[in-house]
């Protein structure tokens, strides 16, 4: 076995092993695939490869399977067995667990298998519209954007991402009328603007659209206005951009998540004349009723792409596509993720089948990872209790507030540090609680539940390792080290073969672009960690100081994969808690 397989999974060697005895018997070696078994109580891991093998060798499965086994005998890693129909059943020794064990004790990435083929990402996940706040719509897109991201660089991927905000159209030339009418003195550039005159004004302007025909009028002459570069509308509308970033970049903030281009749709207008009269003149694009459409294959049976609409004004579809033909010559990524509401399917697939009639694509692969709804505890779409939109700022805040309560009901002495671990443990909780579920599934944002300390909870596995760490410490005063791992102990078994799965976690976490894979292998160590520290006696009396210390070994191996699990989660563990 060569050196660099040695350091990887137990899985991944054994798997390796099996293809290649496959291959010595004569028969396919992707027969000799080795996954975990679907029965933990009879074997650790599993190849059902034989059925296929007997069937293209006209064979007896036991035939075959005596054939296999003959090249894998004479090994310490394991013991493997033949079951009916047509398995192999493995068994990882004692010795090669401990040995694992003591592996990842020198080198906290022990259990991973780094990345042999790099590529470049864009990730396209914040979206926010201007002077609108945030609310709890953005909160997967940025969560599970953001978690996609380090999981990605930390396999070895470059990655860049974008905010994408939505800062131009219509709703500006609302908004500048609706200031003209609130506070004109701004259009003169004169006077303060702050978040919660747009927060106030906004509603305000869009309500007005509806209703009234001469305001809408200003609304859409201010946009062309704006668009065409007058003076005084340019720079009100810097200064909204600037205030609303400003809030913007506090809320992400306080979640853990960063941008490395903050673009907005604004970036592209003046692109957008030559793009178009290109795709024209190239005959990829063509008028359509006064508009400029893009058609899609007829087997799509997708409604052509609007570039232009028939007052000559841009919509989100070119400015999509500008922005993809910008992207690929300033970063050339070989896939971009847009990590967007799942209604917004039919237009990505619109933009992707446009940009790629259009040779904007090229070799560039696009995405849409799409997600569902956020509902509340009544099952329809998160509000507030009196039933307006939750702004992610108020919803952080009763989360902060809740998780204090719970401190402090849990005894803990409110100081500095308090608030500190309170919020930590806020945004465990909102971060979990999303990431547990599958984003393609709607899921219930339910505030009590996600601050238990018990259950599939943030703060449960922030807790399961604060407790460890707090053993170490104590065993630690009492001179006691983590050592030599020599014995698995109670739930030890269980435990190693978990913490082995990590990279088999990361991988699908990548390939299905869901990092609910990594959140619930993190929550399944957490339960197996649990298990073992109860079931393990480490400083109580009569405990051999050999055996503490392979406990204590194994406990920290299991504490630093948690700890690396939640880091890629973009969750912090509190010092106590
Ligand atoms: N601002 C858009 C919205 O609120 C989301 C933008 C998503 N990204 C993109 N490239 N289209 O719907």
């Amino acid at each position: 076995m060569d050196d660099d397989l040695s350091m990887t999974s137990l899985l991944r060697r054994i798997d390796a092993i099996c293809r290649d005895a496959f291959g010595a018997a004569g028969y396919d070696p992707a027969s000799g695939e080795v996954r975990l078994s679907d029965r933990p109580d009879l074997a650790d891991f599993q190849c059902s490869g034989l059925l296929r093998v007997a069937k293209q060798h006209k064979l007896n499965p036991q035939i075959a399977a005596d054939a296999v086994m003959g090249h894998l005998a004479d090994n310490d890693l394991f013991t493997v067995e033949f079951a009916r129909p047509g398995f192999l059943n493995f068994t990882v020794s004692d010795a090669s667990l401990i040995a694992q064990v003591a592996r990842a004790l020198d080198d906290p990435e022990a259990f991973l298998q780094r990345n042999e083929n790099p590529q470049r990402f864009l990730l396209d996940y914040g979206g926010p519209n201007l002077a609108k706040e945030m609310h709890v719509g953005h909160l997967r897109s940025c969560i599970v954007g953001q978690a996609l991201k380090t999981v990605l660089s930390f396999a070895g991927h470059h990655t860049i991402s974008d905010v994408h905000l939505g800062d131009w159209g219509l709703q500006m030339g609302q908004l500048i009328s609706q200031i003209a009418d609130e506070r004109p003195q701004l259009l003169q550039g004169e006077g303060t603007l702050a978040m919660a005159d747009l927060q106030e004004w906004y509603p305000r302007a869009s309500a007005r659209s509806k209703d009234d025909t001469a305001f809408r009028e200003r609304a859409r002459s201010a946009t062309a206005m704006l668009q065409a570069g007058k003076p005084e509308y340019v720079a009100l509308w810097q200064k909204v951009v600037e205030t609303s970033n400003a809030s913007l970049q506090r809320d992400y903030g306080r979640l853990g998540v960063s941008f490395d281009q903050w673009y907005g749709e604004s970036r592209y207008q003046a692109a957008l004349d030559g793009l178009v009269a290109r795709l024209v003149e190239e005959g990829k694009a063509e008028p359509s009723d006064g508009a400029i459409v893009v058609h899609l294959p007829e087997a799509e049976k997708l409604p052509p792409l609007i570039l232009r609409n028939s007052n000559g004004g841009y919509g989100y579809g070119a400015t999509d596509l500008a922005t993809i033909e910008d992207r690929i010559e300033q970063d050339h990524p070989d896939i971009i993720l847009y990590v967007v509401d799942a209604r917004q399917k039919m237009h990505f697939r619109q933009v992707f089948g446009a940009a790629d009639q259009c040779g904007i694509l090229g070799d560039t692969q696009a995405e849409h990872i799409p997600f569902g709804t956020v509902n509340g505890t009544d099952g329809k779409p998160f509000k507030t209790r009196a039933g307006g939109v939750m702004r992610l700022h108020d919803l952080l805040e009763t989360m902060n507030r809740a998780a204090r309560d719970r401190l402090e009901a849990a005894g803990s002495v409110p100081t500095e540090d308090h608030a500190v671990v309170a919020e930590d443990i806020a945004v465990a909780a909102i971060k979990f609680g999303e990431l547990s579920h599958d984003r393609e599934s709607n899921y219930v944002f339910d505030i009590d539940q996600f601050l238990q300390f018990e259950g599939k909870t943030g703060p449960y596995i922030q807790y399961s390792c604060v407790r460890v760490r707090t053993l170490l410490e104590n065993a630690a005063k009492d001179g006691l080290q983590p050592g030599a791992p020599t014995i698995m102990g109670t739930g030890g078994r269980e435990l190693v073969l978990c913490l082995d799965e990590f990279s088999a976690q990361l991988n699908r976490t990548i390939e299905a672009r869901k990092p609910s894979f990594l959140a619930n292998h993190v929550y399944k160590l957490a339960n197996r960690t649990n298990s073992f520290y109860q079931a393990n006696r480490v400083l109580s009396e009569g405990v051999a100081p050999a055996a503490a210390a392979s406990h204590l070994a194994l406990l920290r191996v299991a504490m630093q994969q948690i700890e690396l699990c939640l880091r890629l989660l973009g969750i912090n563990v509190p010092k106590a808690m």
